[in-house]
């Protein structure tokens, strides 16, 4: 593609043509890249971008990561794709072994492969509601968990996850899910799902619960502590099966391979995905062997699951996120951008609400108002815009889309993320100028 420097047409150009031939229903920047590395991203234009993003969390180990491209282009020249129930291959096995020594807990574990976070989302309920012969399922307020039919189902945004797109997965019951900052407590969880089971679902028709121990699209919510070992007490009390949904929280972003793992509890079931592959598509379920051996051979897989390459490359991306020195790395990471958002939200305490996540997956939730937490939407959707004109890819998110999320790679260097930040909060106080 040729690169028209800083005039911006070839960025028109494109776009024209994405409106012309792409669903207006996939939501889009109209910022094209030319390549990436690291935490930059290179437009069209020839325009560098620092990036806090990171495909939502899919690039742990940043863009174009030297080991990943180079298993990636040796798979593809030996085989690209078999179909794993057709013919078999080793890469599969070893892409699973790593998978289940990121699952937490004693084990024996055993998983299988498949294409997005979605589809391990439905292949865990299918696993779980199988084992127990039990339908509903339990997930909770701020959960996103996917946009196919059952994953919009679980998720608790309508707009616009779900409006007009109903009607929805039929025995999925939704608890409140802890939101300390606007009023919702650990314990209030807790005892709204204690609740739930009285009054709308008994728990033995109760398959599995799910839960995201950081709520990402719910904007960055770690799980208080006490509420993850409650809901799980209460799932083995009853033989309800706990479902830990790592796909977005998962990979080293919190510093350990899984989030749950801050916890101390071993989930039955897990479902992976995004940072999973060094970039490629590549997903899976992992669970206790006896639940992962439980459905009939056929029950479970699919065409493209597990594919040759991107099994390469997730080998290559789990072997970083069970290294001790790379979970080192993603603590102390995770530290200092915490120390960078906190400095930001002293310097600017009527907008920054709060400043929470765990590990290196963190966001602060913006308010017009320190007192009454209005949140300010239209300005963080300005701090996005304004942020991209100067050179950083920001997204938000929160039930309320005002939270600002840092995903940015665990690779970016002290110059990305000073820059990065200068330009974060830049548009921050622009944004709010005049308050
Ligand atoms: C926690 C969680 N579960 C499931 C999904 C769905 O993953 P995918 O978009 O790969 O289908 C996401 C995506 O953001 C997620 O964050």
């Amino acid at each position: 593609m040729a690169v028209d420097q800083g005039t911006g047409t070839a960025t028109a150009a494109l776009q024209a043509e994405r409106e012309r031939w792409v669903s207006a229903s996939v939501s889009t920047q109209p910022l094209f890249v030319e390549r990436a590395h690291g935490a930059r991203i290179t437009d069209v234009e020839g325009r560098e971008y620092i990036d806090f993003v990171g495909g939502i969390g899919s690039l742990n180990c940043g863009h174009t990561p030297e080991a990943v491209v180079q298993a990636v282009q040796e798979q593809a020249a030996r085989y690209m794709h078999q179909m794993y129930s057709v013919v078999q291959y080793p890469e599969y096995i070893e892409a699973v072994k790593r998978m289940c020594a990121c699952h937490p807990g004693e084990g024996p574990f055993k998983g299988l492969l498949l294409n997005s976070g979605a589809e391990a989302v439905e292949n865990a309920v299918k696993i779980a509601r199988y084992a127990t012969g039990r339908d509903a399922i339990v997930c909770f307020d701020q959960g996103f968990h996917g946009r196919t039919l059952l994953g919009m189902s679980l998720t608790s945004k309508p707009m616009p996850y779900k409006k007009g797109m109903g009607p929805y997965a039929a025995e999925i019951y939704r608890a409140p899910g802890p939101y300390p900052y606007r009023g919702i407590s650990g314990e209030q969880a807790l005892e709204g799902f204690r609740k739930l089971l009285k009054t709308q679902i008994d728990p033995t028709q109760v398959a599995a619960v799910i839960y995201e121990p950081v709520q990402g699209e719910g904007g960055f919510l770690p799980a208080p502590d006490g509420f993850i070992q409650g809901v799980a007490e209460i799932c083995r009390e009853h033989g309800i099966l706990y479902i830990s949904d790592e796909v977005q929280s998962g990979m080293g972003r919190t510093g350990t391979p899984s989030a749950i793992e801050h916890y101390g509890v071993s989930p039955d079931l897990a479902t992976w995905a995004k940072s999973m592959g060094g970039g490629m598509p590549i997903s899976g379920v992992t669970g206790r062997a006896d639940l992962m051996d439980v459905v009939h051979p056929g029950g479970l897989g699919g065409t493209f699951g597990g594919n040759p390459v991107s099994c390469a490359a997730a080998i290559v991306a789990l072997d970083q996120v069970l290294d001790p020195d790379f979970q080192a790395h993603a603590i102390a990471f995770g530290a200092d951008l915490r120390a960078r958002l906190d400095a930001i939200a002293e310097r600017h305490p009527q907008v920054v609400g709060e400043v929470r996540g765990l590990g290196a997956m963190l966001a602060m939730e913006l308010v017009t108002d320190r007192e009454t937490k209005e949140p300010a939407a239209a300005e963080t959707g300005r701090i996005v815009a304004l942020a991209r004109e100067r050179g950083l890819i920001l997204m938000a998110s929160g039930l309320y889309s005002n939270a600002i999320r840092v995903l940015v790679p665990l690779v970016a260097t002290e110059e990305d993320l000073d820059e990065g930040f200068r330009i974060l909060e830049e548009c921050l106080a622009d944004a709010f100028a005049g308050r």
